[in-house]
């Protein structure tokens, strides 16, 4: 089948390298000419696991090729995918500029009788690909026949081309039968439940997804202070959750909060849409609440263990929003860096990422030291705090935090560490929603107490 995808972020990329690896033919167009230009010359602009060998592996063998003007390219396809982006601002209304602009040129089909189907992956609110269809309809001559569906794209970032080949579920939303059998076998070749419904019920299905996602780790922060407060360790709390078949084992772990392209974005988008929709989403809403106060949580309890972080020097392990990614995008790394420094004004900061350095020297203020190592970022530091939980950081051995330090305190934002063997050693390490197991009174001063290595 000939294929376009337009918009190659990463679920476009992923998606029409993994078609094309399928054995179609797919044309892949953005409007960053700067991105398309890369791409042309193989240099993939993402860290994204086993990506890059997937497009070099196709474009090789001539089946998925890169352009930026989709007018003339789009009319070949008798399948477009559309994974611009949604971005939202802070009243969570999603904005479809990017999306409109797209189905704009596609207008440019009138010459041609062929039926296509164009499928939107992008994550939009309830109702947008019954308005795209009516909008195309409405401009196209009447020997054009268009269908626009709604797939929504559940992968992550980090594992977006496991999650092409293993999807969790393939939802198809249309209103016509014929297209829902045809894109029925277009994914039959891929594991995974395959589903179809109307286009409203796939697009609700995503965000609602995302939303669920989000209340889950809101939750699971929640109960992580009250464990903290009440002297329960919450890491157990959460085994015992998981090994509940009903609540299921995964995203409870609590730390900094969630963050990324997705899940904050499609949470207030949600809240917004509901609220418009006269059916208010107070879970979602007070979970997004939730999530933003999580960095405060955290300076507080850097203060509870170093004296006048105003005049000390701390380093953040971790800058993307998780691990396996170099995006930084609603990161709680910024959220985290914009609490100290309005805090604690004379506070310094060193910073580092495994994979995220180059986005932070676009990204953050000139007075943080973005370092190209650990070793660089802790040495003579009073606290460290880990940020994301890259399995480097895990590596680190006890003697080179005293080593390098000034003092050995740890604030382990996503329990990534063995605390109490630290603890044991010397290394003050405080985790979320963990008993200290050195005493209150001693947390409390620990910045002057624990000696000068
Ligand atoms: C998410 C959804 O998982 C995916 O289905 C959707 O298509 C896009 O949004 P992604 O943004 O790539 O994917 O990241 P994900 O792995 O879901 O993590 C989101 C955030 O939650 C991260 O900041 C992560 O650190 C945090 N998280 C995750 C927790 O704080 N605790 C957990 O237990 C799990």
């Amino acid at each position: 089948m000939k294929m376009a995808v337009v918009g190659a972020g990463i679920v476009g990329l992923a998606t029409g390298a993994g078609f094309a690896d399928l054995g179609h033919t797919v044309h892949c167009v953005d409007i960053d000419t700067g991105k398309i230009a890369q791409l042309s010359r193989g240099i993939i602009p993402y860290h994204e696991p086993g990506l890059e060998a997937l497009v070099m592996r196709n474009t090789s063998a001539g089946r998925l090729s890169f352009g930026h003007d989709p007018a003339n390219l789009l009319q070949e396809a008798e399948l477009v995918f559309l994974t611009v982006g949604t971005p939202s601002g802070d009243t969570g209304e999603m904005s479809l500029a990017a999306l409109w602009a797209v189905i704009g040129r596609l207008e440019a089909w009138s010459a041609s009788d062929t039926r296509r189907i164009i499928v939107i992956k992008s994550t939009v609110p309830v109702g947008t690909a019954e308005r795209a269809e009516a909008r195309l309809r409405s401009r196209l001559p009447d020997h054009c026949l268009v269908d626009v569906v709604s797939i929504p794209e559940f992968m992550r970032e980090g594992s977006a081309v496991r999650d092409f080949f293993e999807p969790s579920r393939i939802v198809i939303g249309t209103s016509s039968e014929e297209t829902a059998e045809r894109l029925t076998q277009l994914h039959q070749r891929l594991p995974g439940p395959i589903m179809t419904t109307d286009r409203r019920s796939a697009e609700l299905a995503k965000l609602a997804a995302n939303a669920c996602l989000a209340v889950k780790i809101s939750f699971a922060n929640e109960i992580a202070a009250l464990a903290e407060q009440t002297g329960a360790d919450y890491p157990s709390v959460a085994h015992s959750l998981g090994l509940d078949p009903r609540i299921g084992p995964h995203f409870l772990a609590a730390g900094l909060g969630f963050g990324g392209s997705c899940l904050p974005k499609d949470a207030r988008a949600l809240v917004r849409m509901a609220d418009e929709a006269g059916a208010p989403q107070t879970l979602v809403e007070a979970a997004v609440r939730a999530n933003a106060m999580l960095p405060l949580r955290m300076v507080r309890k850097l203060e509870a263990a170093l004296s006048d972080p105003s005049r000390r020097k701390v380093a953040l392990l971790g800058l993307a929003f998780k691990p396996g990614t170099d995006d930084m995008r609603e990161a709680p790394s910024l959220r985290l860096i914009a609490e100290l420094n309005r805090r604690h004004p004379g506070i310094t900061l060193t910073a580092y990422d495994p994979e995220a350095n180059h986005v932070a020297r676009k990204m953050l203020p000139s007075s943080i030291t973005i370092c190209d190592s650990a070793e660089e970022a802790l040495r003579g530091a009073d606290a460290a705090i880990i940020v994301t939980e890259w399995r480097e950081f895990r590596q680190i051995k006890t003697d080179d935090f005293k080593n390098w330090m000034n003092r050995p305190i740890i604030m382990d934002g996503r329990n990534a560490l063995d605390a109490a063997a630290l603890n044991a050693q010397g290394i003050v390490c405080i985790g979320v929603g963990r008993l200290p197991v050195i005493p209150k009174e001693l947390l409390r001063k620990a910045g002057e107490l624990v000696p000068k290595v």
